[in-house]
This record gives C-alpha cells, sequence and structure tokens, in this order.
C-alpha cells in the first residue's frame, strides 16, 4: 500500500486542534502536538513529511522549532501559521526556511492548497526519473538541443525534468539569453501535455492590454474588443503557459494570476460564464523576484506560489566549460565546414559574456560571416556595445552575500574555493586550447609533470575531448 504523506501540527490550540483534525485526518497521516518541545521529541524518532505549526506557542515557539529542525535536515518542508499579520514577519518566516506562511484565521482550503504543493514538490526531489544525458527539443519542426556540460546546470536541468510530471509551477530564473525559454520548452516536452505551449512576454505588452490578452474578452466588452479572444490562458488549455518577464506583470493581474493558480478557473473579460482551465504555468524573470517580492513591488503570496520550484539557470561567465560546446554546436548547425583557430577560441573563452548564450550565437554569426573566403575564423567581432560589462559578477555578490558572519565566512570560503577553481581553469584550458586537447604537450609546454597535470585536469573535472576533434586543426 501507499504509504501516506505524514504531517506534524503543532497548535496550542485545542479548537483549533479539532478543527484541523477534521479536515486533514482523512487526508493526511497526521499528528498533533501542543507544544514544540513534545513535537520536536518525536520528529527525533519518526522525521514527517512536513510539519504545520503555529508561532506563538508555549515554550519554545514555531519559528524556533524550525531553526532547530532545520539544523538538522534542511528538507524538511514547514508551513507556518503566522498571527500578527506584520508582512515582515512572514517575510522573515520564508527567509528561514519555510516553506510557506498562512495568516490567521487559518482558512482550510489555503492550507490543504499550500499542503498538495508541499507534497508535488517533495514527489518531485523523490522521484527516481533517471537524469536524461542529453536535452532535445522540438521547436516548431526544428530540433535543437540545450548544450551543457556543467554540472549546475545539468542539475537544473534534470530538476526541471522531473518536476515536468507534476503540476507545481516553475519558476526559471537567469540573466538574459541564458535559455529561460528553451528551458520552459524542454518542461513543456518532457511532461507530454499534449495541449499547445504558449508564451507572453509580460513585458511586451501594453499594461491596458495586457488583461485580454491573458484572460480573453467578449465582443464589445471594451473599445477596441472586435470579437472574442481566447486569451492565452485559455489558448494553453491543456498544455503549458510560459510567462516571461513576470516581475513586469502589473499588481491587479498579479492577484487575477494568484486566483487562477489557487483555482484554475476564471472569467473572461466581460464574461459571465466561468471557464475551467486544466494548464501548467512555468514563469521567467531576470531579475531578483525574491527582493521584489520583499519590498511589495511584487505579490510576495503570488511569488511564493509561483516559486515552488525554482530553476536557476547560471549565467555562461560562471559556466565556460559550456562555450567552446556551445561554439561547437552553433558552428555545426551551419552547412559550411567552419574552423575556429585556437587564438579565437582563447578570446571566446575569456569573455564575459553580459548577453549569455544569445551574445555567443550571435558573435559566432558574424565572425562566420567574415570568415566567408576560407571558412577558417580568425576573428571574434564582438558586440561593441556590451564589451565592457563585466561588473555583473559584483552586483551579484552584493546580492548574495549574507549579513550574519557566521554564514559569509561560510559563503567567502566557497566563493574563494570557487575563484582558485576559476584561476586554475583558465591556466589549464588555455594550454588545451593551445595544443589541441593534447596533454603530453601542455605539460611540457608548462613546465608541469605530466601526471601532475593530468591530476589537476581531474581535479577541475576537464572533459579534453572538446579541445581535441578535427575541426580544430586550423593554426593561425
Ligand atoms: N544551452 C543552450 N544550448 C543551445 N542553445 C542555447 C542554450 N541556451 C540558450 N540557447 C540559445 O540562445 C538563445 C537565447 O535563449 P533563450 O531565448 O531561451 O534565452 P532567455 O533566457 O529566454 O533570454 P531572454 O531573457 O533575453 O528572454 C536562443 O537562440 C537559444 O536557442
Ligand atoms: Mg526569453
Amino acid at each position: 500500500m501507499e504509504q501516506r504523506f505524514s504531517v506534524f501540527v503543532v497548535e496550542d490550540e485545542r479548537k483549533m486542534r479539532d478543527i484541523l483534525r477534521i479536515n486533514l485526518d482523512p487526508r493526511y497521516e497526521v499528528k498533533f502536538y501542543e507544544n514544540a518541545e513534545e513535537a520536536l521529541e518525536e520528529y527525533y524518532k519518526k522525521t514527517p513529511d512536513l510539519i504545520v505549526t503555529d508561532v506563538r506557542l508555549p515554550g519554545i515557539d514555531g519559528i524556533e522549532l524550525m531553526e532547530r529542525i532545520k539544523a538538522v535536515d534542511k528538507k524538511t518542508p514547514f508551513i507556518v501559521f503566522t498571527g500578527y499579520g506584520s508582512i515582515n514577519h512572514a517575510v522573515e518566516t520564508i527567509r528561514k526556511g519555510a516553506f510557506d506562511y498562512l495568516e490567521k484565521p487559518i482558512k482550510i482550503e489555503s492550507l490543504i492548497q499550500s499542503i498538495e504543493r508541499v507534497r508535488s514538490y517533495v514527489a518531485v526531489f523523490r522521484s527516481t526519473a533517471k537524469p536524461p544525458t542529453q536535452y532535445g527539443i522540438n521547436v516548431d519542426g526544428e530540433q535543437m538541443e540545450i548544450v551543457t556540460r556543467d554540472p549546475a546546470t545539468r542539475q537544473m536541468l534534470n530538476l526541471a525534468q522531473k518536476a515536468s510530471m507534476f503540476d507545481s509551477p516553475i519558476l526559471i530564473i537567469g540573466e538574459t539569453g541564458t535559455g529561460k525559454e528553451l528551458c520552459a520548452r524542454y518542461i513543456h516536452e518532457s511532461s507530454g501535455r499534449r495541449g499547445p505551449f504558449v508564451e507572453l512576454n509580460c513585458a511586451s505588452i501594453p499594461r491596458n492590454l495586457l488583461e485580454g490578452e491573458l484572460f480573453g474578452y467578449k465582443k464589445g466588452s471594451f473599445t477596441g474588443a472586435l470579437s472574442d479572444y481566447e486569451g492565452k490562458i485559455g489558448l494553453s488549455h491543456g498544455g503549458t503557459l510560459f510567462l516571461d518577464e513576470i516581475a513586469e506583470l502589473p499588481l491587479e493581474l498579479q492577484s487575477k494570476l494568484l486566483n487562477v493558480l489557487e483555482i484554475p478557473e476564471y472569467y473572461p473579460i466581460g464574461s459571465n460564464k466561468k471557464r475551467k482551465i486544466n494548464l501548467h504555468i512555468i514563469t521567467a524573470t531576470n531579475k531578483n523576484l525574491r527582493k521584489i517580492a520583499d519590498t511589495g513591488e511584487f505579490r510576495s503570496d503570488l511569488y511564493y506560489r509561483i516559486a515552488v520550484i525554482p530553476i536557476k539557470l547560471p549565467p555562461l561567465r560562471e559556466r565556460k566549460c559550456d562555450v567552446l560546446p556551445l561554439v561547437d554546436y552553433f558552428i555545426g548547425k551551419k552547412d559550411k565546414k567552419y574552423v575556429v583557430t585556437p587564438d579565437a577560441k582563447l578570446r571566446l573563452m575569456s569573455y564575459s559574456w553580459p548577453g549569455n548564450v544569445r551574445e555567443l550565437r550571435n558573435v559566432l554569426e558574424r565572425s562566420m560571416l567574415f570568415a566567408e573566403t576560407d571558412n577558417i575564423v580568425h576573428d571574434v567581432i564582438f558586440d561593441t556595445d556590451s564589451y565592457s560589462s563585466f561588473e555583473n559578477g559584483m552586483y551579484t555578490a552584493v546580492d548574495e552575500a549574507p549579513e550574519r558572519w557566521e554564514d559569509f565566512k561560510r559563503f567567502k570560503s566557497t566563493a574563494l574555493k570557487a575563484r582558485k577553481e576559476e584561476l586554475e581553469r583558465i591556466f589549464v584550458e588555455r594550454l588545451l586550447v593551445k595544443n589541441g586537447g593534447n596533454i603530453s604537450a601542455c605539460a611540457r609546454v608548462s613546465g608541469m609533470d605530466r601526471r601532475q597535470f593530468q591530476e589537476l585536469i581531474k581535479a577541475l573535472g576537464i572533459d579534453t575531448t572538446i579541445f581535441r576533434g578535427g575541426r580544430e586543426q586550423a593554426n593561425t
């Protein structure tokens, strides 16, 4: 028999416990505790799938309970009841690692929806689907591929693939050109949903038309509504709705979208006929949406709904190992056989790529144009206006550096390790490019022992095959 989803509920009020018991018992394996101490003791005997707790409790409060448990196991999800109507308090609760918070008085439906979200979230992480090794996608008849050797990106794509099996909303976060749309299409294809993939860029449509574009309208419901219109939500029925640049969605539409996410039904503008829909919502942003939600410019309740499963696509400068495979991929799409010289490759690898993969593709297109005579790409022609913007990395550090000293120390040591690796990688890869992937030659040129060089390669996880290959034989 399938094991039931197990929940600990910590609530000191007897009446509240009774209400929760009546509603939750039929659905989940629930255990009730009057205080955090008892729950903690039980927790060590048997870990539940979820803990639902009130904040104000006699003795240890709900937040401390969460902190103590998170110190042992970060993964146990929490839903916290906050009773003080303070948005700061709620935000703080999420910061400390709660999956969701609900304001008192508790609405049972909201609680059940929240628990269901935790349930699909847990299911995604537990599902044992085998990670794919290639990420092929069919985009309007064209066969495309997400090219990456970067472990962090692969991990994200594997998570995306698992998440596609569930209907939990997915938020894709990444700078411009990192492949967010490609990833959304990949999730749609992996999900096996038969309906269409429908895209809407929230920044590309004037605010006053966005509502109609999303929810559809009846003819004559406003000036300019010349005929009935389905709307993107209606059009994506049975499929996936991809909302790009979600941070640009105006506040009033945010609450309408939130309603659709809670109960998948809505009224098109000017219609009194409710429409029920079945769709998977994927959103994307290149902003720090969590920050924007903290300042109140984006509804934090919507943020927590759409960010149930966040997929973060790293910028290209943080996965330099993808540059050469991407170069090969884009060049391989051409009918002509182009060759990129080692010098040109080095320049491609040392660039910071503020426009990420899209910029790389454009730069290559342009560079190939200039290689028309001999098909050898000697020169790399960068976008002149973006060449200098390398500060990006610093902004990330300012954004992400924690305020607590203990956390900062950990952050700093990880960052330093990454920097060290980056420098070593530059050293090794430059040699590999110059010597066509020949390890003995690299060792000789650098004055290193062959074994020592090989160990460095191994430690950095560099795949030397991408430096070999027939095409790379051209010399400058
Ligand atoms: N890993 C990848 N492998 C192959 N092609 C990629 C990869 N990542 C991105 N691309 C290509 O780069 C271009 C930009 O990707 P995409 O449009 O998905 O980025 P985006 O993150 O949605 O950008 P924006 O924020 O500007 O909308 C597309 O042509 C896409 O096919
Ligand atoms: Mg996009």
